[in-house]
């Protein structure tokens, strides 16, 4: 059935809906544009949701139209719920919208104006988001609400997906007055929630310990889930899921929304005076101000918000296909991707042709498809102290240069792959020396340091076509199959010598903005490339780096423990087939834990595999392991990358984990079982399967036992066999027979 958006003249009232959803909005009779509903699908909405008027203390009235006139006193901005809230204008909640004027004013004003239906979905210049492929995917609605005084317009815009239970949002600010303002504040979306019980799932974490799932009631107050890193960060990721108290992973309401953006992100959700929740989605107003000129506009970011009454689950799986289908772009998007060594953990920057050929020769004959040169290739970077933006090949290091290598892996009929950091520069390289002013900082004061290194100015088009420049040599003269886009530190002296003091609040955005083009022109030029994102691990794992990028590096955390919590807050938001996880050396670098070859490939296969680790250095039985592995992984990976991800036992709750594969005609299944403790008198646990067809069989070929479905998701299956040791993992394999 098609998405719908219709209008109700008399009533005033927008209804968007397909299939799974409605959302509702009313124009009230002061103008402003009045949130009804987003929830369920309703066939007709009859009034019910027609705010109650009351004299409430200390909220102020809106003046009434006929002069002489008292003002309704029932009736205040302050308690009614807003589409899109402005400030100072007796709404005292947190603000959709601040603009400070060419007289220093603040105040906002919103009233309706007009409104336009479109089929398909318009495009946002210049920033990622999500897309159609035909016009009948989508139904768009552009709702104009005007500040007079200021001669601004603010066009909201949502869009409504025939087939999938997704509204976009995302906001247009068009000053159509000559003078010029200074935008303090400007959310891509605004939902104001009637009293009810809400919990909100956020994704906070640290570098090497990303995306852990933390739920909390809404009680009164602000929470702010937010970055002023100048990227989305490891610390909170640009997701928010609210839901009921009753909401697990099968059951009940939830909405998740996501930021499709890199930078500076806020997700703040305040509880007011009358139990009534506000959620403010946008670009962090956090050190932001953007000069908009006479006859100038703004575009903000893009929501994604997401809806089911079926649980957790049921809301990951539309957000792995819409990011999978219609966020990520290029041929990589659906190609199954190569297993992968990357010499990082094995060599860190101490590497010769030597050492390469070798780790290339390993590599092949275990089964391995691409490998990856990572950081220390270039200028003459030997530790992290140096050559970040000299992007020319380090000579010392490579026997018949760069290119040998590079032949050397593709003669061995593996892919080959490149690291580089682009938005980086270090004191120690050619490129500061020439061009100082190229890196953030602000005059006269000392710059922080980072990983020691500063980042490069990218709210300068010539600083991005310096790199750009830098990086199609590389790309146009060695034969590359794949490139890691790394960034390791956070942005700090956010100034940029390129822009007046009163545009400095822009730098943050501009950031982005630079960075997006570069990537853009990169992607663009180079279509068969596979690019995967990174930030010391998962620092920036965001839709708007899916838009560029298919799959990001999942964290610098590859402990086989600590990695079944972030691939499962990280499954919440994005699809498996974003997400790289490889096998390291045990003991783990980074936790000290040693755990089986076994586990480390059964958490690093739930993911876009690979390795990372001296494959010489493994005795036979654990190469024999690895052989096996990726023969299993090459059979299943098409399941695993893009089949459905069902998250069955949560290692934030448990000591237990699961989660299964099913490919979208129910017909095949990949269960994987970990225990990660060993303990005295253990839990026999039992894990029952969902999501398949009741009444098929499904045989286990490993062992030609029948089950049905209908016993695979009630009676269920022990995990395993009882094993008195830490750190055990199985994967099992069903096909239906019908
Ligand atoms: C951080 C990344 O996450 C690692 O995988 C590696 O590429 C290093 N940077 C290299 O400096």
């Amino acid at each position: 059935m098609a998405a719908h958006i219709t209008y109700d003249g008399q009533k005033q009232v927008f209804h968007l809906s397909n299939h799974f959803l409605s959302y509702l909005m009313q124009v009230d009779q002061h103008g402003l544009l009045q949130h009804l509903y987003f929830g369920k699908k309703i066939r007709k909405y009859h009034d019910e949701r027609s705010y109650p008027g009351l004299d409430r203390g200390f909220s102020g009235n809106v003046p009434s139209l006929n002069v002489g006139e008292q003002p309704d006193r029932t009736y205040s901005k302050d308690m009614i719920l807003q589409e899109y809230s402005g400030n100072q204008t007796g709404d005292y909640r947190e603000a959709g919208s601040i603009i400070r004027s060419d007289i220093g004013s603040v105040t906002v004003d919103w009233r309706y104006k007009g409104y336009e239906i479109i089929e398909g979905k318009p495009n946002l210049t210049k920033l990622p988001q999500s897309y159609v492929e035909s016009d009948d995917e989508a139904t768009t609605l552009n709702i104009t609400l005007e500040d007079s005084a200021l001669k601004v317009d603010a066009v909201l815009t949502y869009t409504i997906y025939t087939d999938r239970p997704v509204i976009t949002r995302s906001v247009k600010l068009m000053n159509k007055s000559s003078a010029t303002y200074y935008l303090e504040k400007i959310a891509s979306a605004q939902i104001d929630f009637p009293k009810q019980d809400m919990e909100v799932i956020s994704l906070p974490g640290a570098h090497v310990r990303e995306r852990q799932i933390e739920r909390q009631k809404i009680k009164h107050g602000t929470y702010r889930f937010e970055s002023r890193r100048g990227t989305s960060s490891h610390h909170m990721n640009p997701f928010i899921a609210l839901v009921h108290p009753d909401t697990t992973e099968f059951q009940g309401e939830a909405l998740g929304i996501q930021l499709v953006y890199s930078g500076n992100h806020l997700f703040s959700l305040s509880k007011d005076y009358i139990d009534q929740t506000r959620l403010i989605v946008g670009i962090n107003d956090y050190d932001f101000s953007w000069q908009l000129k006479g006859n100038s506009e703004f575009q903000t970011p893009e929501v994604i918000m997401v809806y089911s009454h079926e649980g957790l689950n049921d809301m990951s799986n539309t957000f792995h296909h819409l990011l999978r289908e219609r966020v990520a772009r290029g041929k990589h998007r659906f190609s199954e991707r190569p297993v992968v060594i990357n010499n990082w953990e094995a060599t860190f920057m101490d590497f010769d042709t030597g050492k390469l050929k070798s780790i290339i020769d390993k590599a092949a004959e275990v089964g391995v498809e691409m490998f990856v040169l990572d950081d220390g290739w270039f200028g003459h970077r030997d530790d992290d102290t140096s050559s970040l933006g000299d992007w020319y090949e380090y000579k010392n290091k490579f026997e018949d240069g760069l290119g040998g290598i590079a032949q050397y892996a593709h003669e061995k009929g593996l892919k080959f792959g490149l690291w580089f950091e682009p938005e980086m520069i270090s004191r120690d390289s050619d490129l500061f020396e020439q061009h100082p002013d190229y890196a953030l900082q602000v005059p006269d004061r000392e710059m922080t340091l980072s990983r020691s290194q500063y980042v490069l100015d990218f709210s300068r088009t010539e600083v991005v076509n310096n790199i750009f420049q830098q990086m199609i040599k590389i790309l146009d003269n060695i034969s590359l199959d794949y490139v890691k886009w790394d960034m390791n530190r956070h942005l700090t002296e956010v100034w940029s010598n390129a822009y007046a003091p009163m545009r400095q609040g822009e730098i943050y955005h501009r950031y982005i903005l630079g960075l997006y083009d570069l990537m853009e022109r990169l992607v663009e030029r180079y279509p068969n490339i596979l690019w995967e994102g990174c930030s010391g691990g998962g620092g920036r794992f965001d839709a708007g780096i899916l838009y560029y990028f298919p799959q990001t590096w999942t964290s610098d955390n590859t402990d086989a423990v600590a990695r079944l919590k972030i691939q499962y807050g990280t499954s919440l938001a994005y699809p498996i087939s974003s997400m790289t996880s490889h096998v390291s050396e045990s003991p783990n670098q980074q936790t000290g834990r040693s755990t089986t070859i076994d586990m480390r490939g059964d958490v690093a296969m739930s993911g876009v595999f690979g390795y990372e680790l001296n494959l010489d250095e493994l005795p036979e039985d654990e190469l024999d392991s690895v052989r096996q592995q990726i023969k299993f992984y090459k059979k299943h990976r098409k399941l695993i990358q893009f089949g459905k991800f069902v998250r069955l036992d949560s290692p934030f709750v448990h000591n237990t984990v699961s989660w299964a594969f099913i490919s979208e005609d129910q017909k095949k299944v990949l269960l994987f079982n970990f225990k990660i403790l060993s303990e005295a008198q253990p839990e026999i646990s039992v894990t029952k399967l969902k999501g398949l067809k009741s009444d098929s069989d499904y045989i286990e070929p490993a062992t030609s036992e029948i089950y049905g479905g209908d016993e695979l998701m009630n009676i269920g299956l022990y995990d395993f066999p009882v094993q008195q040791r830490d750190f055990v993992s199985s994967v099992r394999y069903f096909e239906a027979l019908q």
